[in-house]
């Protein structure tokens, strides 16, 4: 019985149900930073303008070259650093997936 009656407030607050959760996907998008985001949060300062020898965001050719080396590699030296660029390239939360997505990003 008493169930039968969560069933039916439960429908009845239905709208109210997702009127509530849509007012929440601001937040979960908050938590949850996008390539871009994360590019200008972080990999912008050098790639942006070719800063310290940085191959320059869009810049083709010379990311051609870097490419070549593999995805699994290219993420390895952001996480370890590599030359002039500190590790992680700045990014504190970048998972390896993230990393990938803003090469990606970059190399395009
Ligand atoms: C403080 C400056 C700086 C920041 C910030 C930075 N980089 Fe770099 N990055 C460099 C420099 C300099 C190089 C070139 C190093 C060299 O080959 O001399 C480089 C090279 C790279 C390479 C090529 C590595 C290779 O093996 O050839 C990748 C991939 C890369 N960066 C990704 C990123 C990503 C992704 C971010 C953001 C999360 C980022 N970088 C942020 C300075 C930076």
């Amino acid at each position: 019985m008493s169930r039968n009656i969560l069933a039916v407030s439960i429908k009845k607050n239905r709208r109210v149900l997702l009127a509530a959760l849509l007012a929440m996907l601001p937040t979960i998008n908050i938590a949850y930073a996008g390539t871009t985001e994360l590019y200008n949060q972080s990999c912008v300062t050098c790639h942006g303008a070719a800063v310290l020898g940085a191959p320059k965001t869009g810049d083709k050719a010379a990311w051609s070259a870097r490419m070549k080396k593999g995805m699994p590699t290219l993420v390895k030296n952001v996480r370890n650093g590599y030359k002039n660029m500190p590790a992680g390239g700045l990014c504190t939360t970048c998972s390896d997936a993230d990393l990938a997505n803003l090469i990606e990003l970059m190399a395009k």
